[in-house]
């Protein structure tokens, strides 16, 4: 029986892509480092560090660890300029309506993240009241495909995993739902992954499965 679902923020909640696109884009030019959106695909639900490992593929010099900490602050940096932008407005379609009816069935609601920004994103676009919990990049060593972020979620609500749906765009994140033993529900690029347990092309169908 489903008693809650977990929600991944970014490219489920609202559209931050764009924004780490452009962030990172700033770093690798400023490094001189081949970027594009391609690779920026990869980096959906990989934290910051592992995200900057990807991209230093394409460098030509090694990067010492406190340089690699340099890069990921320049781009943090810039990407918290961007969020000071957001607003409701930004909110994905249907996600207000889906998130108030699960609540009037008394479905409990989540946030699984990696980012360490989720709560700034949450208070920019007047979500953050809404969840009964929020689990992000702060709370894990190990973010997705690790199932940890989930897991976290699913102990803070007070629910078995196997009573949890978690939607995500991403295919790490459908990976890791799947390794926290709850059901997978996949939206945009995660329709990809083949561990999906449902496939859909908008968010509210996921109330078929309540
Ligand atoms: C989300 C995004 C990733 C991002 C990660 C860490 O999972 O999908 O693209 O790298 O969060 O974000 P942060 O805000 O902590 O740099
Ligand atoms: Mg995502």
């Amino acid at each position: 029986m489903i008693k809650a679902v977990i929600f991944d923020l970014d490219g489920v909640i609202v559209s931050t892509d764009d924004l780490h696109y452009k962030a990172w884009k700033h770093m690798a030019d400023l490094e001189k480092i081949d970027f594009d959106k391609k690779i920026n695909h990869r980096l959906r639900g990989v934290s910051r560090r592992e995200s900057l490992n990807i991209i230093l593929e394409k460098a030509t010099k090694k990067y010492s660890d406190q340089e690699k900490e340099e890069l990921a602050s320049i781009k943090n940096n810039y990407y918290v300029e961007l969020l000071n932008k957001l607003s409701p407005k930004d909110i994905l379609p249907n996600v207000n309506e889906v998130l108030r009816i699960l609540k009037d069935k008394g479905i409990k609601i989540a946030i699984g993240s990696s980012s360490k920004n989720a709560k700034n994103i949450l208070n920019h676009i007047k979500l953050i009241d809404m969840f009964d919990v929020i689990a992000d990049g702060h709370d894990i060593k190990h973010s997705k495909p690790a199932p940890d972020v989930f897991l976290i979620a699913a102990k803070r609500l007070g629910v078995d995993p196997k009573d949890c749906i978690v939607v995500e765009d991403a295919v790490a994140g459908i990976e890791a739902a799947k390794r926290a033993d709850m059901i997978a529900v996949a939206v945009s690029d995660a329709k990809k992954s083949d561990l999906a347990d449902y496939k859909f092309d908008h968010i509210n169908a996921l109330l078929s499965l309540i």
